[in-house]
């Protein structure tokens, strides 16, 4: 199957990266938010990173201009009703997931494919809220979206095979890396990533070394760009948390439980960079 078109829900950090990926790899790219304020930022968010890559003598002014022409943005999600295929990339709440997946069944003609870019939610729930889960996967994307290689392509035990196909095929087009797995809590990548994180911060709760140290250990001692503190600081806390304790909840494992440093980070606010304060001061 061919996709021409996409759509992107939640113009957030995600979806405005999906949607940057999307349209510079040539699609048609309509993305939709709930307010003009939140599309208004996630479209200058798009805007600022091509004109820095234009600055940086990465793309023409005209290579960006024609990137924007493939982007349009709306506040009614109705809009995406002739997309061949759907990335929702809106927050990692199920119920809100399912409204978002049954809306598109709704209006989506029967061709559209429907993805979520969720970190570690059941992609089998959400598909049970349309008429096609043949038709529904996973598409998780890394942040930051243009830098990110890989998506991950999350099949569960009802998509079909056309479909993972034809998904696996489109994160190709777009210059990703496909790694296929599974739909099961984390997928691949936070199964391992987020008992990482979360023992490293143990390691700083049980005073084993400072936050610098653990850090460097990491970057230096492994090849990391980033420490797992500075990492989980980058990802958002609350979204390290929300996936630990999604994960905690399925597996009853306790290397997904989240230590109570972290928990009283959360409560006090602290998310990381998008708050100026996690482990490290943003401000
Ligand atoms: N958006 C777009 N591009 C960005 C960017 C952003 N937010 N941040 C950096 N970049 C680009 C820069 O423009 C630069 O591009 P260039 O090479 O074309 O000039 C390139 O990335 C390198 O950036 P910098 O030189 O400024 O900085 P670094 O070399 O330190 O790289 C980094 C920054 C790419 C963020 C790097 O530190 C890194 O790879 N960190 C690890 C990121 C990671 O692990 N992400 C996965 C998180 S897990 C996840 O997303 C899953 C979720 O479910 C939790």
């Amino acid at each position: 199957m061919e996709i021409k078109k996409v759509g992107v829900v939640g113009c957030g950090l995600m979806g405005s990266g999906i949607a940057q990926v999307c349209a510079q790899s040539g699609y048609q790219t309509v993305i939709s938010e709930v307010n003009d304020e939140l599309l208004k930022r996630g479209m200058g968010a798009i805007t600022s990173l091509l004109a820095r890559n234009v600055g940086k003598g990465k793309m023409t002014e005209q290579d960006k201009e024609t990137v924007l022409a493939r982007l349009k943005g709306t506040t009614a999600i109705g809009d995406l009703g002739d997309c061949d295929l759907v990335v929702e990339a809106v927050i990692e709440d199920m119920a809100e997931k399912k409204k978002v997946f049954a809306a598109l069944d709704g209006f989506c003609p029967k061709h559209t494919i429907l993805t979520s870019n969720t970190s570690c939610l059941s992609i089998t729930e959400m598909a049970m809220a349309t008429k096609r889960p043949d038709r529904v996967v996973g598409t998780h994307f890394f942040n930051p979206v243009p830098v990110m290689r890989p998506v991950e392509i999350v099949r569960t035990i009802a998509s079909s095979d056309e479909t993972v196909a034809t998904a696996k095929s489109f994160g190709e087009s777009l210059g990703k890396t496909v790694i296929l797995a599974n739909d099961t809590p984390g997928f691949i990548v936070n199964r391992l990533l987020i008992p990482f994180i979360l023992d490293a911060i143990r390691a700083l709760e049980a005073g084993v070394a400072t936050r610098e140290d653990i850090d460097n250990g990491i970057v230096l001692g492994l090849n990391h760009p980033m420490g797992p503190l500075t990492l989980g600081d980058f990802v958002g806390l609350d979204t390290a948390y929300f996936v630990a304790n999604a994960m905690y909840e399925e597996f009853k494992d306790p290397k997904y439980a989240p230590p109570p440093l972290l928990k009283k980070m959360i409560i006090a606010g602290y998310f990381g960079r998008k708050t100026g304060k996690g482990f490290y001061d943003y401000k």
